[in-house]
């Protein structure tokens, strides 16, 4: 079975389709960090610095600055990860975000998978090789939106591996009850987060990670000079505040009431995977490949899920919206997976680049 590694979300919109593949949150970024924004454009004559960002990331998860790799976006950390490290035995926790794999590869690194299974998708961390000196898994998980417990991926962590957890959307969850971002005890965790999701800042390309010192300054290393601009290290600084942290959790706190919404929305014959703790549902759906074009005829894009290594057609990943734009999907849903009406539309082909 081959994977299109390379597929993210944003292929899946067009023109005229609601967004469901894309899990940024919707009215992002807020007034006051353009604002932030526009104001970090006036300085962009000098050079960065990244001195305060740094510190103020470091402030917010309780780490000295050395432990803290700033990056253009969490993608970055990833290539960083694969172009310095020289792993032996590569494990991947999938379903999970593809990139961390495909960077691996890209950089000449055999991957293995190990993949959870359905539907709860739990991760038993005596299924991960015990000589797998670099392992990668999400927390919580794209696509799953599984939220693992914190003791689990700890159990992960010893000396001798690279434990690299994917906290991009970390911030989803109120309270951040299983990030391991602030654990300094726990030996080669690389945590990376990032700011796209919550904050609308996928086209600015900012993120960092969090672990050892020495492992930081390896990465720091092989980055060119000056790797996070100006307005990217201005927005850094700004969302590590704690008012800025306050509005995200209260964001976090209103997103699980609206996934309450869409869950309790959906018809039946949908199969909801695991328990979905993050911005997006993983669902499951017969003659997933038709029921996708339907709803893209609709004026729905989802995220198709045979991209995701353990997943298949008919797997979709929805974005949370607000409780209306969740009901009308639904409706939606319902109607094509219902008997077909006389009056519903043929679906057309779905275009060859989302295939
Ligand atoms: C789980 C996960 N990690 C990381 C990323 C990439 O984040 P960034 O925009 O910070 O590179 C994504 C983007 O889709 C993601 O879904």
């Amino acid at each position: 079975m081959t994977y299109d590694l390379d597929h993210h979300g944003d292929a899946e919109l067009a023109p005229g389709l609601t967004d469901l593949a894309v899990n940024v949150r919707a009215g992002t970024p807020p007034p006051w960090l353009r604002a932030v924004l526009h104001r970090a454009v006036d300085d962009v004559a000098a050079y960065p610095d990244a001195g305060p960002a740094r510190a103020a990331v470091a402030a917010a998860h309780g780490r000295p600055p050395e432990e803290v790799l700033l990056a253009a976006g969490a993608a970055e950390v990833f290539v960083l990860v694969a172009r310095v490290l020289a792993p032996r035995r590569a494990v991947v926790v999938h379903p999970s975000f593809t990139e961390p794999e495909a960077a691996l590869r890209a950089a000449g690194h055999p991957v293995e998978r190990l993949v959870l299974e359905a539907p709860g998708y739990r991760l038993d961390p005596a299924a991960v090789p015990d000589d797998a000196d670099l392992v990668v898994l999400g927390n919580p998980t794209n696509p799953t939106s599984v939220l693992h417990p914190a003791g689990a991926v700890a159990a992960l962590a010893r000396p001798g591996r690279v434990l690299v957890v994917d906290e991009a959307f970390a911030d989803t969850v109120p309270g951040e009850p299983e990030s391991l971002a602030g654990r300094r005890d726990l030996p080669g965790v690389l945590v990376v987060r990032s700011l796209t999701k919550t904050w609308g800042l996928a086209g600015l390309r900012v993120g960092c990670a969090l672990g050892p010192a020495e492992l930081v300054a390896l990465l720091a290393a092989a980055q060119p000079h000056w790797p996070v601009s100006t307005p990217a290290l201005a927005a850094l600084t700004a969302c590590t505040t704690p008012a800025a942290r306050a509005e995200a959790d209260a964001a976090a706190v209103e997103l699980a009431a609206h996934r309450a919404a869409l869950l309790a929305a959906l018809p039946a014959g949908v199969e909801v995977a695991g328990e979905p703790r993050s911005s997006f549902v993983l669902l499951r759906v017969p003659d997933g490949a038709r029921v996708r074009a339907e709803l893209r005829a609709r004026g729905w894009a989802v995220r198709r899920g045979d991209t995701f290594p353990g997943l298949d057609a008919d797997h979709l990943r929805v974005a949370v919206r607000d409780p209306g734009t969740s009901r009308a999907f639904a409706g939606d849903l319902a109607e094509i997976l219902g008997p077909p009406s006389p009056t519903s539309r043929t679906a057309p082909p779905v275009p060859e680049e989302i295939r």
